[in-house]
């Protein structure tokens, strides 16, 4: 049997609205950071054979103290940003650090390298931490956190903390379009379907170590990168047009798999941040942030200066604000100050920090008059499988005492497109009033986008789909 996957979107958009202004930026308690040099905030420094690294000056100029602490950028980087953002700290400090103290262990580090990618052979070129490393090393800072904090305490540190992914970028320059390592044998979409198995396994991996809320980043518009312009010797220094719409369908695709990861990983919160068209709009709106030169970095020349050969003898131009790039391949902090609003804004607000207790009590509140009319409950024996959930049809169908007879409670396969159905799950939540729609073929961008699975669920049978029903920040009901 073909599996019917129906959504129930949701008609009140009102506590829509209401909902998300609670959605407050305290409620991360640590945040840990996988990836490559854009987030990588000093791990190199400590591998003597990194061929990539930021560790002498001009990087780090505009740094706190104006030194160059690894990060491959004149200042902060977006990690860095979002630990302020979250009040959790000014800067993540890399893991590699020897001197961690515990109270760095317990509100995150960072584990990204720079020159790292999600195929191993990216990190083995510049000798730096390949991301199964980094996962290694995660594995080892929770044995210490569990020393520290216990058993119970990590499990909810790790449970509660931001997770960020951020790599990709630098398979593709070095592995298809600059070295042709890969695309000898492999097309760009291979390549990238080769990418994102990676990616999937490295995301199940801190699933499985505890980690439920996760944010991952595409790639950039990989053409208007500096080095790129110069390497495909672009007239007038514009954008690489086909390597743009390569990183295009690279995130499309990244996008899709996220969201079929989400269901399979119950409970977890995978958030997408765009950094594609983000960095286009920059690009395309740089004056009004005081941008004038998005072509080339602020070291050097700007059209081939990075890491090894921007260095103390490289002039660099006068004030890096008005530079997107820092070098030719990374971004300065202005740039960086950009894309940090954008996830702050955008992209954290997704992970479902609306769970946390103030937002489910506006929630329950809002639904107040539900709640005194429905309460069964050791309900939701969905087609003989436990489940929370039940389902009630037809918009005359609003739940009451009455119907907790059951005999308007229907199975998934009782459902059919377009049918207005009440849905609740468990006896604590109010009933919410949705209709059923195809998920392949109906589902907006922005529904499929910020569901949250994991809250409600129930196997039903042999062949028969899975039944679940969620509600989230967005204010959707959703029934696979
Ligand atoms: C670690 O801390 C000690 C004592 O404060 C200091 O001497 C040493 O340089 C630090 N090491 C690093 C790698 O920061
Ligand atoms: C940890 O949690 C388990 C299960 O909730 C509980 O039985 C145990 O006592 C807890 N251990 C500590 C040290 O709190
Ligand atoms: C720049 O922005 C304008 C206005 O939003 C839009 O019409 C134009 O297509 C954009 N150009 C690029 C290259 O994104
Ligand atoms: C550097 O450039 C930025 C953006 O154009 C501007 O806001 C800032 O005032 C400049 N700083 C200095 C020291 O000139």
């Amino acid at each position: 049997m073909e599996p019917i996957i129906h959504f129930i979107i949701l008609v009140h958009a009102c506590t829509i609205v209401a909902m998300s202004n609670y959605v407050t930026a305290s409620k991360f308690s640590s945040i840990l950071v996988f990836g490559d040099s854009t987030v990588d905030t000093g791990n190199n420094n400590y591998i003597e054979a990194a061929l990539s690294r930021g560790d002498h000056l001009p990087y780090g100029k505009d740094f706190p103290g104006h030194e160059a602490s690894g990060r491959f950028s004149n200042g902060k980087l977006v990690p860095d940003m979002i630990a302020s953002f979250l009040n959790i700290k000014d800067v993540v400090p890399p893991y590699l650090d020897p001197n961690l103290s515990n109270e760095d262990l317990l509100t995150g580090v960072c584990f990204a390298s720079g020159g790292s990618g999600l195929d191993e052979m990216t990190a083995a070129s510049f000798n730096v931490l390949s991301m199964n490393k980094q996962i290694e090393y995660f594995k080892a800072y929770i044995i210490r956190l569990k020393h520290i904090a216990g058993e119970n305490k990590t499990k909810e540190i790790l449970a509660n903390a931001l997770v960020i992914f951020c790599a990709g970028a630098n398979d593709v320059i070095l592995n298809f379009y600059d070295l042709p390592t890969r695309s000898l044998f492999l097309s760009i979409e291979q390549y990238h379907d080769v990418l994102l198995d990676k990616l999937q396994i490295l995301i199940k991996d801190v699933y499985d170590l505890g980690c439920r809320k996760i944010g991952i980043a595409g790639i950039p518009p990989i053409g208007c990168t500096p080095i790129q312009i110069t390497v495909k010797l672009v007239l007038g220094r514009k954008c690489v047009a086909n390597q743009n719409l390569d990183s295009e369908k690279y995130n499309l695709k990244l996008q899709q798999r996220l969201r079929r990861l989400q269901t399979m990983l119950q409970g977890s919160r995978l958030v997408y941040a765009d950094l594609y068209y983000t960095v286009l709009n920059l690009i395309n709106q740089s004056e009004k942030y005081g941008i004038e030169e998005t072509s080339r970095g602020c070291c050097g020349l700007g059209i081939i200066e990075a890491t090894p050969i921007c260095n103390q003898f490289t002039p660099v131009c006068p004030n890096a604000s008005k530079y997107l790039f820092w070098d030719s391949v990374h971004f300065s902090e202005v740039s960086y100050k950009y894309l940090a609003n954008y996830i702050e804004t955008e992209v954290i607000p997704q992970t479902g920090v609306w769970k946390d207790r103030e937002s489910r009590d506006v929630e329950e509140t809002s639904f107040e008059d539900d709640k005194s009319v429905v309460e069964d409950d050791k309900d939701g024996d969905i087609g003989g499988a436990k489940s929370d959930c039940v389902c009630f049809k037809g918009v005359d169908q609003r739940p009451n005492k009455n119907s907790e007879k059951r005999k308007e409670v229907y199975k998934p396969e009782g459902f059919s497109l377009r049918d207005i159905v009440w849905a609740r799950c468990g006896k604590r939540y109010p009933a919410w009033p949705g209709m059923v729609i195809n998920r392949m073929l109906d589902a907006l961008e922005s529904v499929l986008s910020c569901y949250v699975p994991g809250l409600c669920k129930g196997e039903v049978g042999d062949g028969v789909p899975i039944f679940e029903i969620h509600r989230q920040v967005c204010g959707y009901m959703v029934l696979v």
